[in-house]
């Protein structure tokens, strides 16, 4: 068979392909992702987005350059997005302020406009994100609120399109269904539409540790408290109406770093870049896979694609700060250094190098100082304002070599010193350049030493 050949972009949704689990344990089961990362778009709400807004257009809501309006800086945003441009509306996101900057810049470059409000407050704030959205489309002439939570045509776009193609794909013989919930639409989709055509199929809800919704899908009660967790994309401290758990047949709570390591698992054996939701739902499919006592043919998704969480899972830094990564203990202030140099980690610039290298690396790795290396040993560190001083009346000194605007005078601390220490050297504006005999080790700064702090907790 030939690949397909398609006429539009909006063509390309759906119809994503199966994928078998070859080289992680799955006891004595067959796995399959569902790649919805092939999605145009990157992800399984790129059905969602064209279902909402096609639903809206069958009951006459729209118009030739109509606004749609949602509160969302997820998928749904980047579905919804791909979707009015080819469609020709105007779409308007209610985004929290927290959302990161790639995202945004991401939803902007796809037409969207996005309006930020706070982050920090909940349901029934004015400034809440998504009644600032529903309380737009009141205001804004010939505008439409998508409200994806309580739009029966995101779970109508599961029913419709990627619950009969996994029940295909499968070739009507399947077990189980491991999904998440951040709506409930898939959930609520994959439901209606196994009821009515396989009932014996188990689904099974990935909840993310912190959420509240494995607790209710089992008692049909929301627990007392919720806390906080990092996946993105799944989990919730209140029941979306759109949501459906009547078929849920057992509940699996994932822990961030379980859900982390997954992600990279999945990457390192099977070559799949995945989000960090997809993490929760794998972990959860392979515990239930392992504890099976006869093979049974299981399916579970791919989200999205691990392309936007560069930064986060498949970023060691950030794993280890999260404790998420274990990195060999040592007793001492080596524990603190974010970035060993005997690992070749610490942004460095070498003393035959320019201001202008040093002012690039420190703005492409995010630090305000780095260290100038000769030979092996540290010669000089140099910070922002150390720059900024050399070349604020002559922009021409920024060819000029770092060992002219570097600070030489080193204050440096012993692997064996005392945290107190470091507070000392913090004080006085400086940051820490911590030395094992005449051996360099790396640099500790304010937020390395308060991130060491946080992971005691
Ligand atoms: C990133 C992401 N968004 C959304 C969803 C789907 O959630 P829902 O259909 O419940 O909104 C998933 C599903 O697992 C997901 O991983």
């Amino acid at each position: 068979m030939s690949p397909p050949r398609y006429g539009n972009v909006l063509q390309m949704i759906g119809n994503t392909p199966l994928m078998a689990v070859r080289r992680l344990d799955t006891g004595p089961c067959e796995l399959f992702l569902k790649l919805e990362n092939q999605n145009p778009g990157g992800s399984i709400k790129d059905r969602v987005g064209l279902y909402l807004i096609e639903a809206a257009e069958k009951r006459g809501l729209l118009k030739p350059g109509s606004t749609l309006i949602e509160a969302t800086a997820g998928n749904t945003g980047l579905g919804l997005a791909l979707v009015a441009a080819q469609k020709g509306y105007r779409l308007l996101l209610v985004i929290p302020d927290k959302m990161s900057q790639e995202k945004i810049f991401h939803l902007k470059a796809m037409g969207a406009d996005v309006q930020m409000t706070r982050s920090d407050v909940s349901k029934g704030h004015p400034e809440y994100y998504r009644d600032v959205a529903e309380r737009l489309a009141g205001e804004i002439p010939d505008s439409y609120f998508v409200n994806q939570f309580g739009n029966p045509a995101n779970a109508q776009a599961h029913e419709e399109t990627t619950a009969p193609e996994i029940w295909a794909q499968m070739q009507e013989r399947l077990d189980a269904v491991v999904c998440g919930a951040g709506t409930g639409g898939t959930l609520a989709g994959l439901t209606h539409y196994f009821a009515r055509t396989a009932p014996a199929v188990e689904l099974i809800l990935s909840d993310p540790a912190g959420s509240g919704l494995a607790h209710y899908a089992t008692t049909g009660k929301l627990p007392a408290k919720t806390s906080p967790w990092l996946v993105e994309g799944i989990g919730g401290d209140s029941v979306p109406p759109v949501a459906d758990f009547s078929g849920v047949s057992g509940t699996y709570s994932i822990a961030d770093a379980e859900a982390f390591r997954t992600c990279r698992e999945l990457l390192a054996r099977e070559g799949i870049i995945a989000g960090t939701s997809t993490g929760t739902l794998l972990a959860a499919a392979l515990r239930y896979c392992r504890a099976q006592t006869r093979p049974k043919r299981v399916v579970s998704f791919v989200c999205d694609s691990g392309n936007k969480y560069l930064s986060k899972v498949y970023n060691d830094y950030w794993m280890l700060d999260q404790g998420f990564l274990e990195r060999e203990h040592r007793g001492d202030l080596r524990d603190l250094i974010a970035r060993p140099h005997a690992e070749h980690a610490a942004v460095t610039v070498n003393s035959t190098e320019t201001v202008m290298a040093a002012y690039r690396r420190m703005k492409l790795y995010d630090v305000s100082q780095v260290p100038v290396m000769q030979d092996g040993r540290i010669v000089g560190i140099v910070d922002e304002e150390d720059i900024l001083l050399e070349v604020v009346g002559n922009p021409a000194h920024f060819n000029e070599p770092v060992t002219r605007a570097m600070a030489s005078h080193l204050v440096t601390v012993r692997v064996d010193a005392p945290v107190a220490q470091l507070m000392e050297i913090f004080k006085r504006g400086m940051v820490a350049i911590v030395m094992h005999g005449s051996e360099f080790q790396g640099l500790i700064t304010r937020i390395d030493l308060l991130n060491w702090l946080r992971r005691r907790l």
